[in-house]
């Protein structure tokens, strides 16, 4: 079993809740697959420039052999080959202003190419992709339900990008309402756990 793990968290491993839960998934999957193999990818870290012309011109077959964007195509290569390769897409994703943080939708943009991991038919856009994700999310406020509902484009959006993509088998886990207080904090973080341990992908 193939594990793509990515993080993107602007907090650190000792403070962000998403990269600790994301870990706690990680290694519960790793539990049940003694062969599982993890390519990680930390976003923050290691950061994607925007989608510019210069990356829209590799994407183009007319310009394989262009030598000028050989490094651009090979990057592009990896990150679309990497999330080919996975059986299982594990985001681990903070709620910046209602969505995704800059760094993950920059990932988006790079790995859904039309040819790629999608393509449009007669009928319609079509996913290339297949395989199991898990969204590990955090946010300050609540949006699972109540009040602020409408204002979840995190877990909505990845949901929408994911199946558009062909993975439309996912498992969301969230730690909300973390600004809440350090009640409501420790409380979302281990109901979180709490789904994560119940997770079983034995074979
Ligand atoms: C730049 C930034 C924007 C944020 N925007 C929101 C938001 O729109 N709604 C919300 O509920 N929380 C928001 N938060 C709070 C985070 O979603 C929350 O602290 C979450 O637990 C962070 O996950 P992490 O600990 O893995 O980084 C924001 C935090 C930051 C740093």
């Amino acid at each position: 079993m193939r594990i793509l793990h990515i993080d993107a968290s602007a907090s650190n491993a000792e403070t962000s809740h998403t990269r600790r839960l994301s870990s706690e998934l990680v290694e519960r999957l790793k539990a049940d697959h003694a062969d599982a193999t993890v390519a990680y990818r930390d976003l923050v870290a290691d950061q994607l420039p925007h989608v510019d012309m210069t990356i829209r011109r590799a994407w183009l077959p007319e310009n394989a052999d262009d030598p000028t964007l050989t490094e651009t195509r090979g990057r592009s290569r990896t990150l679309v080959e990497e999330l080919k390769a996975a059986d299982v897409l594990v985001i681990g994703s903070p709620m910046y202003n209602f969505t995704v943080p800059s760094t993950l939708k920059a990932w988006i943009d790079h790995v859904a190419i039309a040819g790629q991991t999608f393509s449009y038919t007669a009928e319609g856009p079509r996913g290339l992709l297949a395989g199991k994700a898990y969204l590990v999310l955090s946010s300050g406020g609540i949006y699972s339900q109540g009040l602020f509902a409408g204002n979840d484009h995190l877990a909505t959006y990845l949901d929408a990008i994911l199946r558009f993509l062909g993975i439309s088998d996912i498992e969301t886990i969230r730690a909300e309402g973390i600004a809440y207080g350090p009640e409501q904090d420790q409380a979302a973080m281990r109901s979180a756990s709490e789904q994560i341990s119940s997770i079983s992908m034995a074979a």
